[in-house]
């Protein structure tokens, strides 16, 4: 059966390191015999900047209608300041398509990425689940008395018990399906009374239904200092949305830098968007030296959800041993270019990785 991938590269180095992802899904396919079609997507700034589109309709029904998976590079440009091209197609894909769980693996594949002085690449492994659909992301809120000195803004935070009950059950089921024991909830509830006791006490609730799994609740900045002091305490954590997105970049820096930080913006069994965390990063752009290696390890979450088995464990033990060989970037030791470092990955699985 063919699988139907919709591929944005998007701004600054996103279509650069989402040219690897593609030679990277190619040869595979090639290898492996599977059927693959591309539909290529020219959705960007400059495309924004150019004649006003950002997001069409017929793009966004193709997607949810005929596509398995969305490959996208990144988003964000220094000439759109107010993100409205980024925000139209991104928010458009994580709210349109409904994809609530946006699941983002801290590992350290490699000892020299490992920043910790007292610990070893392995004791970081961990999965972090970001709410993906509600919280501070909603964009609802206002301006009053805009550009005078009383002026007042207001961004609100969204809680459903929907959305909330969906991704730490889901936080659960994942730690039972991978065989984790311990789930860590992030909130604010000492601060955020309404929305965050929401949280705390869906957590407690759902957790009676998992009894072998140890539970936990932190609250987030204390998290942040101890994945810092001990990334060993923890294996799956779920959070709300805008805590997800500050523990993820907090989470690159235990992994190798942002470049290493892959993800996917999932809706279980559904049609799902896989993106690596890094952002457009605009000075690198064009210059062939943005690690690619995000991008392969987000091909591999891309091919666990179309359900091949077994492929993202070796994409991931080839860019461990991309790291180990210096077939990578300067970042991250070693002296290739973004190409080069794509072509290495797409070599060893031409000759059977
Ligand atoms: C991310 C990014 C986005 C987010 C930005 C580009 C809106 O930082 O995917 O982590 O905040 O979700
Ligand atoms: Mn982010």
């Amino acid at each position: 059966m063919t699988k139907k991938i919709a591929v944005i590269g998007g701004d600054g180095i996103g279509p650069e390191v989402v040219a690897e992802g593609v030679k990277v899904l190619e040869a595979l396919a090639d290898v492996r015999g599977w059927g693959l079609e591309l539909l290529h997507y020219d959705l960007c700034a400059d495309r924004f900047l150019k004649d006003g589109t950002t997001f069409p309709n017929e793009v966004a029904d193709t997607i949810a209608n005929e596509c398995d998976a969305v490959l996208l590079g990144a988003l964000g440009d220094p000439r759109v300041p107010d993100m409205r091209h980024a925000r139209d197609i991104l928010f458009g894909l994580r709210f349109g398509l409904d994809l609530y769980v946006n699941l983002r693996p801290i590992q350290c594949l490699h000892e020299s990425l490992m920043p910790l002085k007292k610990f070893k690449a392995s004791d970081v492994d961990i999965t972090v689940l970001r709410e993906n659909t509600e919280g501070i992301y909603v964009g609802i809120g206002g301006h009053f008395k805009k550009g005078t000195p009383d002026e007042i803004a207001v961004q609100e935070d969204f809680n459903s018990r929907k959305g909330v009950e969906r991704i730490i059950r889901e936080a659960f089921e994942l730690a039972r399906r991978t065989g984790k024991t311990k789930v860590a909830m992030a909130d604010k509830h000492n601060a955020m009374m309404h929305g965050h006791e929401l949280w705390i006490r869906c957590f407690r609730e759902v957790a009676e239904e998992y009894p072998e799994i140890e539970t936990r609740h932190v609250f987030v900045d204390a998290m942040c200092l101890f994945l810092v002091q001990d990334p060993t305490q923890f294996e799956v954590v779920v959070t709300c949305n805008l805590f997800g997105d500050i523990i993820t970049d907090l989470g690159a820096a235990l992994q190798g830098g942002m470049g290493m930080a892959a993800s996917g913006n999932i809706h279980p069994g559904k049609v799902s968007l896989f993106e690596p965390v890094h952002g457009s990063a605009p000075p690198l752009t064009g210059k062939d030296v943005a690690n690619p290696l995000a991008t392969v390890l987000t091909v591999g979450m891309l091919l666990t959800h179309l359900g091949f088995e077994g492929e993202e464990a070796k994409l991931t033990a080839l860019v461990r041993r991309a790291i180990e060989t210096g077939h990578c970037t300067r970042e991250v030791g070693g002296d290739l270019g973004t190409r080069a470092t794509g072509d290495w990955i797409v070599e060893q699985i031409r000759s059977g990785a």
